[in-house]
């Protein structure tokens, strides 16, 4: 059991596998995606310079795959953990898609950008970005920003810095408890968040998942099993 106390401060970090089980395949595993796509042709700003209209046919039918799925028992888990901690809670996911928030969570933070959002391509653009469920299967089909610019994925790729890293620095910094579920723990920054806190003084690390992560070293405990089933039975709230 993870036992959480009034005084605890609660860092989760989710990850592909949190949504495995509502159908959103993991990147990594046997039938992951990058086993069938390759990073460099459709999740780089290499990839987007060279061929956006395979990117957007990447996105568009990763929004497709999205959008017939439904939250399962962990991600309601994580919503009702949320009601009940409040403030004493940060959740910070690497998943894009938004099957937290279909579950009722109010407060998360997408470290990786959000499949159903675009944004301008241009850095300097001042358009924040949007909520877009569009598929675009040609480049005509693609708007054009106010600015000139492509309208791009809101998404953080391979070689861009991920989003909102101050905040996260800093809930990082205060929390007495970190659990990571369903992350392979090779991707940083966020594979290092465990070892951050491993060996501080009053925090305690869990691992939630059916395999060892590769940074498995810097937690305290794990428990080995699929989110959905394990992550209901072991939250305990004193
Ligand atoms: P990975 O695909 O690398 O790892 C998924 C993890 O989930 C594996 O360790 C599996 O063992 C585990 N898993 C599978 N089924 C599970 C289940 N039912 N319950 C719990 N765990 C399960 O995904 P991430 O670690 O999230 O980034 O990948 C990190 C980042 O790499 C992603 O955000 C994405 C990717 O490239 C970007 O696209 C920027």
């Amino acid at each position: 059991m993870i036992h959480i106390r009034p005084e605890d401060r609660v860092f989760i970090l989710t990850g592909a596998g949190l949504s495995a089980e509502s159908g959103i395949p993991t990147f990594r595993g046997s039938d992951g995606l990058w086993r069938n796509f390759r990073i460099e042709e459709v999740a780089s700003p290499v990839a987007w310079r060279n061929d956006p209209r395979l990117v957007w046919e990447f996105y568009s039918w990763r929004r497709e795959v999205a959008a017939q799925c439904k939250p399962n028992p962990a991600h309601l888990a994580l919503a009702q953990l949320e009601q009940t901690l409040g403030e004493r809670l940060f959740h910070c996911t690497q998943n894009v898609d938004s099957l937290l928030e279909q579950a009722g969570c109010n407060n998360v933070c997408h470290m990786h950008g959000r499949l159903m959002q675009s944004r301008c391509e241009r850095a300097a653009c001042r358009q924040p970005p949007f909520d877009d469920r569009n598929s675009y299967p040609t480049l005509e089909s693609v708007p054009i920003c106010q600015c000139g610019g492509r309208i791009r994925p809101h998404i953080c790729w391979f070689g861009e810095v991920p989003y909102h890293l101050e905040e996260i620095g800093a809930a990082l910094d205060h929390c007495t408890i970190f659990i990571c579920i369903g992350s392979s723990g090779v991707v940083h920054p966020a594979a290092g968040f465990a070892a951050q806190v491993k060996g501080r003084h009053g925090t305690r690390s869990y691992y939630i998942g059916p395999e060892e992560p590769a940074n498995r070293r810097y937690f305290d405990e794990n428990f080995w099993g699929k989110a959905g089933e394990v992550l209901p039975k072991i939250l305990a709230l004193k």
